[in-house]
């Protein structure tokens, strides 16, 4: 694993941003694994920022989402499309249709997971994911288990989760009990992984990561059997290494 350490939240936006733009400039129809939460956000400001200067065209850039909560409404500023789109898509000239989500709203789930992973497939494969990490370990919504959930799937949250979400909702039972993610396998099978992590609360995970056993009590620890990823690590986060 190729570890980090930055000083700054603000240097691993930056390094992070040129991280996946290089990647788009390499291969300009790259197919990008996408995530929210507040940990990408300085990276999303950087990639907006080289697209300003000209520096990177994302027009036959494809995205994948990991994860959508259900049973949201699609106009939802709660949804995962809608942070996407205002941290990111809306800045950049990203074709509408390159733009892929799970639908949390539809009708057959099951079905739908098994069409996301069709059309990632279809696509080519993800070229580099983008991951954040919980403080427990969890990748998307792969929350720590029994055992290793492979394909999309749809998961029921747990009440930590939907507690831990509800400051961006008017009251906990506004926040949906259930979502649909991309699985463990579905981020194995990316060519590059990119993990950010800020903050001390990280430190536990991020240590478990690098040097613990591989385990589904911490999801996240799979990512030692992958051959190309990336910690890109703020002190806080690198504090127990
Ligand atoms: P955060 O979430 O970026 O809001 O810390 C990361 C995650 O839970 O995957």
């Amino acid at each position: 694993m190729n570890v980090l350490v930055f000083d700054t939240e603000e240097q691993i936006g930056i390094a992070a941003g040129y991280y996946l733009c290089g990647q788009v400039l390499q291969k300009p129809d790259s197919v990008l694994g996408l995530a929210t939460g507040s940990t990408p956000i300085k990276a999303y400001n950087h990639i907006i920022q080289l697209y300003r200067q000209g520096a990177v065209d994302f027009s036959r850039v494809t995205t994948f989402n990991l994860d959508e909560y259900c049973r949201l409404p699609v106009d939802d500023p709660n949804s995962y499309r809608a942070f996407m789109q205002e941290h990111l898509f809306r800045h950049i000239n990203i074709t509408a249709e390159n733009i892929h989500f799970l639908d949390g709203n539809a009708a057959d789930l099951q079905k739908e997971c098994a069409a996301y992973e069709q059309r990632i497939r279809d696509a080519g494969g993800i070229d580099i994911q983008l991951l954040g990490i919980g403080s427990n370990g969890h990748i998307a919504f792969n929350e720590p288990a029994a055992s290793f959930q492979r394909w999309c799937h749809v998961v029921q949250l747990k009440d930590s989760t939907i507690a831990d979400n509800s400051r961006f909702f008017d009251s906990v039972e506004a926040v949906p009990t259930s979502a649909v993610t991309m699985g463990i396998g579905s981020i194995m099978q990316a060519k590059r992984i990119l993990i950010i992590a800020l903050g001390e609360k990280k430190a536990k995970a991020i240590r478990q990561v690098i040097s613990g056993d591989v385990t589904p009590a911490c999801p996240a620890s799979i990512l030692q059997f992958h051959k190309d990823v990336t910690l890109m690590l703020d002190k806080g986060a690198a504090s127990l290494l």
